[in-house]
């Protein structure tokens, strides 16, 4: 009997680690298949911002962050950088004229930390939390024509956001977009004073605003020829912004930006110097995982770092064991890609 007790224990404990007894939940792995295009995950790629093109480079920070995190990336010096502009799309081979684009950075710094920060080009996110947004994925993938117009009706923010990507001017460059980390964390300065903030990648090149119908007619890859011709000719820099929330700010809800008021401090400069391999380059085996974060940054009450978290190891740990679908670079070697 106690033997018989012990196994269903067990077998009861199983099925609910393997969610059999809340079908309803939303598991990483649920909201990862749901990215999927139609045809199914492209093996061995990210499942969602799977196109884009690495790169290294440095951080140069210029001491103004220290007064608010006493992580030593805000201490005056330069640190590396590994990272990765990307679009916000699950097929590989999508064309770049993709309304969303992203920015990911890897910052090493001498006491052995690090901090891992995926942003995208949007001011504000379509949806308030995870759950929304595995409900937005469902929708879009649900061939009932009403499915998005009913999720459009309970979510404004998803309104907002088809506002901002129908008006605001877009470019044609990675390099002269503005890249925005959304989710909102505390920093802890060496006081142990904590404050509440968001920070945003502003390019030092003026943008120049190109309608989407043009980008349409560019080749399909233009955004990785410009930064690589642009990096090789000089290095690419951005002025990384903290801003600082009121109290009362939502910090929660990435679909809420703060006002424009709020306090901006200028802690230092993205310096991008060299354009490396995709396929088989420094970022294949990084995951941009948004809660890997120096002493001095925490996560806040915003649900969506640690949903991230969970959801880039499952697409990590897929595309990291489809080795016989790894992209690979192309040389003369080799020949041609199988
Ligand atoms: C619950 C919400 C989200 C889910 C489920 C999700 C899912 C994913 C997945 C599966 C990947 C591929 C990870 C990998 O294989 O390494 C990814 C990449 C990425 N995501 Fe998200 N994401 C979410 C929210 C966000 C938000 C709020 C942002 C921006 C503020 C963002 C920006 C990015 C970027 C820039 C990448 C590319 C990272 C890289 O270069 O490796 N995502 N996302």
């Amino acid at each position: 009997m106690l033997i018989a007790v012990v196994v269903g224990g067990a077998a009861a404990a199983f099925a609910y680690t393997a969610g059999w007894l809340t079908p309803d939940r939303v598991t990483p792995d649920k909201v990862v298949s749901i990215l999927a295009p139609p045809g199914g995950p492209v093996l061995g790629y990210r499942r969602n911002h799977s196109k884009g093109i690495c790169f290294s480079g440095s951080f140069e920070a210029n001491g103004a962050g220290a007064a608010l995190s006493k992580s030593q990336f805000f201490t005056t010096g330069a640190y590396p950088v590994t990272g990765r502009f990307n679009l916000a799309v699950p097929d590989p081979k999508a064309a770049d004229s993709a309304r969303v684009r992203g920015l990911s950075i890897r910052v090493q710094t001498p006491d052995g930390q690090e901090w891992r920060s995926a942003m995208i080009s949007a001011p504000f996110f379509p949806v308030a939390t995870p759950q929304a947004f595995y409900a937005l994925q469902a929708a879009a993938h649900d061939p009932d024509p009403n499915a998005m117009k009913t999720f459009a009706a309970a979510h404004p923010s998803l309104g907002a956001f088809g506002a901002w990507a129908g008006s605001a001017p877009f470019t044609g460059s990675y390099a002269d977009t503005g890249y925005n980390g959304l989710n909102s964390f505390i920093f802890t300065n060496a006081q142990g004073q904590d404050a509440a903030v968001r920070w945003s990648f502003a390019p030092a090149q003026t943008p120049v605003t190109v309608p989407v119908e043009e980008l349409k007619k560019r080749d399909p890859d233009f955004l990785d020829k410009d930064i690589t011709d642009r990096v090789a000719q000089s290095p690419q820099r951005w002025t990384m912004s903290v801003m600082v929330a009121n109290p009362g700010d939502p910090t929660s809800d990435p679909s809420k930006a703060w006002p424009d008021d709020r306090r901006k401090v200028d802690v230092g400069t993205l310096i991008v110097s060299k354009i490396e391999p995709e396929a088989d380059g420094p970022c294949r085996d990084l995951n941009f995982d948004p809660t890997v974060l120096p002493a001095g940054i925490r996560t806040s009450d915003d649900a969506f770092p640690a949903a991230r978290s969970a959801a880039y190891s499952v697409s990590y740990n897929h595309r990291t064991a489809e080795e016989k679908n790894y992209p690979r670079t192309r040389t003369a070697t080799q020949g041609a890609k199988p």
